[in-house]
């Protein structure tokens, strides 16, 4: 276990992008509340999850991380859920089929809500207000009385994502993600585009796949994983004060786990690692990511892996690069380098999404498939040069057809734009272009770029 480590020991540290709550008193009953409240996940699970994540750190298994920029109070609902994770399962089909090797599968999904602000404050006319930091803190409306941070929202935060895992557990364990409803996953307008198209005949295939193991003994009884899939949580542990209040030691090893998610990364602006939140993520022992940028250092990095994983635990951390696609290549090259002269077994996974976000002549918020697919081909490149694994993808995604990131196979226009711009912060894929990324990313690590 960490050393000189206590759930509280962060309190003592600088900490970056938290709230200005404006009632103490209020904050504390909101997170003695939560504190009193059951897990939202438990150990084992986690641990299961970090000994697949080990595999994606030897080589032998890939990291599918996906799901909302933040999550929304407004937009929630059983057919979202249900929505994303349609996608999610037919890029785990399609990336496992293509490439031969287990596919670990982790939403941004119940608790990814907290978002970092390069501002504390926005300029709405004559007047500073709040910047706006996810529906755990506040509302998005451009008004100040909007953006006051209120704590019954940390209390919201919880009861949506201990829904919104029931819901997932519901349908990675009760039918709906059997291997054999693969054909059920295609939604009509993914269908009918070229991905869509593709995926119907890998589902053939895997069809017939089936039939052959069936027709010689093996089938869903004598196979149980044939019929469900795991599909963690995870989410950027930014609220440290919400992560403390779910932080619990668990009963069979006395290590403390922060249960409000089965993985929690750092994010680029909060990783110095003399401050906060660096202090709390090293004590806890979920498996941990720690978003790498192009500033990062070789020696930073190091630092890194010895702050959070000093015994060198296969699986405890994943490293996850967004550098941009023009500067990926060279940018992460010599971090492979540093982790692998150091003998430091990480995972590496690529978010091809933040380093490539710029705004639209129409002042929206967006991203070009063709630029997403540019970084992780660079990825590739980088960890075929350095004898490395190319370990996953981090993507943001939702399973509904929005117009929120331009290009991909129905070249989406900056025009486009406006016709379905729905989300809270950063711009997603949509159903189509996320499948069409999971076929292109499954070529990409096949052909070895
Ligand atoms: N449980 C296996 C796995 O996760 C097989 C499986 C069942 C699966 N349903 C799935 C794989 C949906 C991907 C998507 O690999
Ligand atoms: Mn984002």
């Amino acid at each position: 276990m960490a050393k000189d480590w206590s759930p509280d020991s962060w309190r003592a540290f600088p900490i970056k992008q938290q709230p200005h709550w404006p009632d103490e008193a209020e904050l504390d009953r909101a997170l003695k509340q939560i504190a009193s409240y059951p897990p939202l996940v438990f150990a084992g699970e986690a641990r299961s999850l970090q000994t697949g994540l080990a595999q994606v750190a030897a080589g032998n298994a890939f990291l599918l991380q996906a799901g909302d920029c933040a999550e929304s109070f407004e937009d929630f609902s059983a057919d979202n859920i249900r929505e994303k994770l349609r996608v999610i399962l037919q890029m785990a089909v399609v990336l496992t089929y293509s490439m031969g090797v287990p596919v670990m599968k982790v939403g941004r999904l119940a608790g990814q809500f907290a978002k970092p602000r390069s501002a504390d404050f926005e300029r709405i006319g004559d007047e500073d207000i709040q910047s706006f930091r996810g529906h755990i803190v506040n509302a998005e409306g451009a008004t100040a009385a909007a953006r006051v941070p209120s704590p019954e929202r940390l209390v919201q935060a919880y009861h949506q994502s201990a829904a919104t895992l029931n819901l997932v557990r519901a349908f990675t364990k009760g039918g709906f993600a059997a291997l054999d409803r693969v054909h059920a996953w295609n939604q009509a307008f993914v269908a009918s585009s070229p991905a869509g198209q593709r995926y119907e005949q890998l589902a053939q295939e895997i069809d017939r796949a089936l039939r052959f193991m069936r027709a010689t003994g093996m089938d869903t009884e004598s196979n149980p994983s044939l019929g469900t899939v795991d599909v963690y949580t995870s989410h950027e542990a930014l609220l440290l004060s919400y992560e403390q209040a779910l932080t619990r030691q668990d009963s069979t090893t006395g290590a403390w786990y922060d249960c409000s998610a089965h993985m929690l990364w750092i994010g680029e602006r909060t990783r110095e690692l003399d401050g906060a939140h660096v202090e709390f993520l090293r004590g806890v022992a979920n498996p941990i990511g720690c978003k790498v940028g192009p500033t990062m250092t070789g020696e930073e990095l190091i630092a890194m892996c010895e702050a959070v994983n000093p015994a060198r635990i296969p699986g405890r951390l994943t490293l996850i690069s967004r550098m941009g696609a023009d500067r990926i290549e060279d940018g992460l090259r010599p971090l492979l380098r540093a982790a692998k002269d150091a003998d430091h077994p990480v995972a590496w996974c690529c978010d091809p999404m933040h380093g490539n976000t710029y705004t639209s002549p129409g002042g929206r918020k967006t991203r070009h498939f063709e630029a997403v697919i540019g970084e992780i081909e660079g990825f590739v490149r980088a960890h075929r040069a350095e004898g490395t694994w190319p370990g996953g993808i981090h993507v943001e995604l939702t399973g509904e057809d929005v117009t929120e990131c331009i290009g991909g196979a129905d070249d989406l226009q900056d025009a486009d734009l406006d016709h379905r711009y729905e989300t809270v912060c950063d711009p997603r894929l949509n159903g189509r272009q996320s499948l069409e990324l999971a076929f292109r990313t499954a070529e990409l690590i096949r052909s070895g770029s």
